[in-house]
């Protein structure tokens, strides 16, 4: 039994925020921000829109795509660090505002790896016959987290979401492997320190705050280990992918791998010039664009492969379609 996706949606907020926008107000410019990283423009929520605001809109867009009734889904799996509120979850938020009466809802912490981890677990419960549709989510509006006084951190993030639909799948196409890991060691370069039981008032500070050097190197460490071991655990090889969907945070970290791993720069998907760094959404929404850019067609194989804060990474092996 194998988990294949029937559908893809995704949701960004409508204002789009430029480079030369944020040199107004932060010591930077735009030649540094798309010299060091690739991105142009980013999205950015507003005070009224959280997280399942904008999961919400990419679940509609992924169920209509896969013509499946929210009624009849099994299980929500939301992959995020920026929910509505600590508790309900945002997946319990979604089952209630989709109508997914029968599911079971829960949420998953493993920052921008959160896709891969939800989408692995979402999958598993599918192999191991628990549940048969499952939907998989991933949305993050680290915006609302990012001390706009440090160019360090808050040049690089947007806010996104996309969704993915699971069924169960007797064929050969579908999840073929997946493959997850955690440096919790490393998690000091890259955290949100205030607002969880350790700091609840906030004392600590309510942004991100990130030793980028550190997580470079983690980065295409992650990237090149994910991709060589989620490959092994699905019997392939590099030159049997057709289509490899690397977290989007970084042209250079994106650039290094391809080099390092020798690549072919066809193969890889990018769209970071246009979202920045969407955390948990930023590879359903690359799958969304990608499938509407017609690079993915049936049969073909697609790595996702993620990193984050944890630290973590994850890489899934698909087959797709059929
Ligand atoms: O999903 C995981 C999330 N995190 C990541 O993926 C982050 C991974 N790391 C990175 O992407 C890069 O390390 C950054 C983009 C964050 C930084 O690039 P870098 O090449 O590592 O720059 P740096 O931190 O070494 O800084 C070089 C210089 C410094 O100035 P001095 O000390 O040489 O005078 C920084 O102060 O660039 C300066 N700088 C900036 N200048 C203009 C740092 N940020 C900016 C900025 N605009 N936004």
């Amino acid at each position: 039994m194998k988990a294949k996706i029937i559908g893809v949606g995704s949701c960004v907020p409508s204002r789009v925020v430029t480079n030369n926008d944020l040199a107004k107000s932060v010591d930077t410019s735009d030649e540094w921000i798309k010299t060091r990283t690739g991105i142009c423009e980013r999205r950015i929520s507003d005070e009224d829109t959280s997280t399942s605001d904008l999961a919400l809109g990419a679940c509609k867009k992924a169920l209509a795509a896969a013509k499946f009734p929210a009624e009849n889904l099994d299980l929500i799996v939301v992959g995020t660090t920026s929910p509505d509120t600590l508790f309900p979850s945002v997946s319990c938020i979604l089952q209630y505002k989709l109508g997914a009466t029968k599911a079971a809802a829960f949420d998953v912490s493993a920052a921008c790896s959160g896709f891969n981890f939800a989408l692995t677990i979402g999958s598993s419960f599918i192999e191991n016959k628990t549940y048969k549709n499952v939907l998989v989510v991933g949305a993050d509006t680290l915006t609302k987290y990012l001390d706009w006084t440090d160019r360090g951190t808050c040049v690089l993030f947007g806010d996104g979401a996309g969704a993915v639909v699971l069924t169960a799948s007797e064929n050969e196409a579908g999840i073929l492997a997946s493959w997850l890991k955690a440096e919790g060691s490393l998690g000091y370069h890259l955290i949100m320190p205030g607002g969880g039981s350790r700091d609840p008032e906030q004392k600590h500070g309510r942004f991100i705050r990130m030793d980028g050097k550190e997580v470079f190197k983690f980065a295409v460490r992650a990237l090149e280990e994910s991709i060589v071991g989620s490959l092994k655990l699905a019997n392939l090889k590099i030159e049997d992918v057709d289509l490899f969907i690397p977290h989007q945070a970084n042209i250079r970290i994106v650039n290094y791998t391809i080099k390092k791993m020798g690549l072919s720069k066809e193969k890889v998907y990018v769209n970071l010039h246009k979202y920045g760094n969407t955390s948990a959404a930023s590879i359903p929404l690359a799958l969304d664009e990608a499938l509407a850019d017609g690079k993915i067609k049936k049969g073909d194989i697609i790595v996702l492969s993620g990193f984050g804060a944890g630290l973590t990474c994850g890489a899934n092996v698909i087959k797709w379609g059929g």
